[in-house]
């Protein structure tokens, strides 16, 4: 990290220090202009940060840290295909797949618009066929349910979005299979007729222990139901290997390709979006697309201080280098976003879970924080109550969308959105506000309680309060909507690790357990323990096998 980078956190942390007792709720009543100050928007979309203790000579420096560390020069060499994964010497280039627009998309020498466009085109043409029921499985019934198989980036990425969209969902219905324990496929194939069923292998690189032998099962499942030849019927795959896929034995017509420079986390709005594209239809999906197009462009042009995802990812280092907060609670007040902080986990945890810069020295600050969460209102009755009186501050960032779907099909529902929205913006006011001993005394008596029992269970009614929350609002969860928010999301994590100087795009932490999987695997079915596994290992292993 470079040392104009130290001074500013340097200075920052002394700004944090010089101001240890100062309460937020203070600051609102000495600036009428604070929201104002500490909020941006981007169209429909606001994004509120007034509730952190960020002040005006934070933010200040906060932008001094990105500018010191560089954030515009690693931006530009993103957008412009520089090769910046430099451990898997590839460039980073997911913003090419949702730029439809006539600026060339230069990668390695080469503009890569043409190639996209034909694979989304080929992926529309299929998904229509599918849903239209021009494309039926062997024995000429229409295709009624996907199974998806994947996991990672694979998975969650559509998983989330097709939840997202659940009120666009018009084509078969989707399901998703992730896990390498069989309950997961079998689960989901139990109540599937095999004659209607369409099953996407989903890997980017085709060798994913977890995706291989659940397509090798539901392969059986087809095969055993309706002979080999339905396979061609019943089988498409999305990845970047396509030899391996040939090997499988998927028709090449229905393969769908996609390029290295798309890392896996990044990939659901490439062929691995396939699954929610035939869900919700192509016109849907590029609206989709667009969205994150919007975003990136946003992203790429705005100035800093009126930028989302770099006022999202300096307000993240705040809390993580400055507070030093070690998690991040992401809460959507919006049921279709139930799966969002999954997806996040991975998007955020994976590529900035790391320990050493980009040359291999160790991290000087923390990286990325654990993330976390659940839609609210579910949440307040769950592990709301460690947020608002635990002991360490946990900084929370809210979704809420101004209107939602279908809202006039029931009597009751618009009046649940008025209420969805009262506690959202009611839970990051008493975040806030807190309430005093006083007050909770007080009201106490109020209510009846004689002055001893008042003054015992007051302490057990007070909240410290001054707990930071973000709220991003906008006005509906609608295609486009949710292409923004993922791509907001997307380059938060860029901002974040380009400021620790980190490389955001591997992920060789997942690797060595996946090898002692490999070498742990004949242990388990011969019940043989290996002379190298630890005496835990090697119980576990008796104790599970009964060997
Ligand atoms: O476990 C790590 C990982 O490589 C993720 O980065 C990736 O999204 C996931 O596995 C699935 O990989 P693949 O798409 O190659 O099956």
């Amino acid at each position: 990290m470079s040392t104009a980078t130290e001074n500013v956190f340097k200075t920052l942390a002394a700004d944090h220090a010089g101001r240890a007792t100062q309460k937020v709720a203070a600051l609102f009543a000495e600036d009428g202009e604070r929201f104002a100050r500490f909020s941006a928007s981007f169209e429909d979309m606001l994004l509120d940060y007034s509730k952190c203790s960020i002040a005006p000579q934070t933010l200040s420096l906060l932008l001094d840290l990105a500018r010191a560390a560089g954030v515009e020069e690693k931006r530009a060499a993103m957008f412009a295909g520089v090769h910046i994964n430099l451990t898997e010497d590839r460039a980073v280039l997911h913003t090419a797949l949702r730029n439809r627009t006539a600026t060339p998309f230069v990668v390695d020498g080469q503009d890569v618009r043409g190639d996209v466009a034909t694979v989304l085109a080929d992926m529309s043409a299929f998904a229509e066929g599918i849903r239209s029921g021009a494309l039926k499985g062997a024995t000429g019934k229409k295709i009624t349910d996907v199974i998806n198989i994947g996991i990672g980036g694979s998975d969650l990425g559509p998983v989330m979005a097709t939840l997202a969209l659940s009120p666009y969902h018009d084509g078969p219905r989707a399901h998703y299979v992730s896990n390498v324990d069989g309950a997961h496929l079998y689960d989901t194939i139990k109540p599937l007729d095999p004659a209607t069923t369409l099953v996407i292998v989903a890997s980017k690189t085709f060798t994913t222990q977890e995706t291989m032998s659940n397509a090798a099962s539901a392969r059986h499942w087809i095969v055993e139901a309706l002979g080999e030849a339905a396979v061609g019927h019943h089988f498409a795959a999305v990845s970047t290997a396509l030899d391996k896929v040939a090997a499988f034995g998927i028709a090449p017509d229905r393969v769908f390709g996609f390029w290295d420079w798309v890392g896996g986390r990044y990939s659901v709005w490439s062929a691995i979006g396939l699954p929610v594209m035939i869900a919700v239809g192509p016109e849907d999906f590029g609206r989709f697309l667009d969205g994150g197009h919007a975003m990136d462009e946003h992203f790429r042009t705005a100035p800093l201080e009126a930028n989302l995802p770099v006022l999202l990812g300096l307000v993240g280092i705040w809390h993580r280098d400055v507070c030093g907060y070690a998690t991040r609670a992401v809460i959507p007040y919006d049921q279709h976003l139930a799966r969002l902080p999954a997806y996040l986990q991975q998007l955020d945890m994976e590529s900035n879970g790391k320990r050493v810069t980009l040359d291999g020295t160790p991290a000087a600050h923390d990286t990325g924080p654990v993330v976390w969460g659940e839609p609210g209102t579910n949440g307040q009755h769950a592990f709301f109550q460690l947020i608002h009186q635990g002991t360490s501050p946990i900084p929370v960032e809210f979704l809420i969308a101004a209107n939602g779907h279908d809202e006039d099909a029931l009597p009751g529902l618009k009046r649940q959105h008025a209420m969805l929205i009262a506690n959202c913006l009611a839970q990051s006011e008493a975040l806030m506000r807190g309430r005093t001993l006083e007050e909770a005394k007080a009201q106490l008596l109020a209510a009846g309680r004689d002055e001893a029992s008042a003054s015992k269970i007051a302490p057990h009614r007070v909240f410290p309060g001054n707990r930071p929350s973000v709220t991003l609002a906008y006005d509906r969860l609608d295609p486009y909507t949710l292409g923004r928010i993922i791509a907001l999301y997307e380059h938060r994590v860029f901002v974040e690790g380009a400021i620790w100087n980190i490389n955001s795009f591997d992920q060789w932490g997942v690797e060595l357990g996946k090898e002692l999987a490999n070498t742990l695997l004949p242990a388990v079915e011969s019940g043989q323990a290996s002379a190298d596994l630890s005496a835990s290992a090697a119980g576990l292993l008796r104790h599970l096998t009964g060997k």
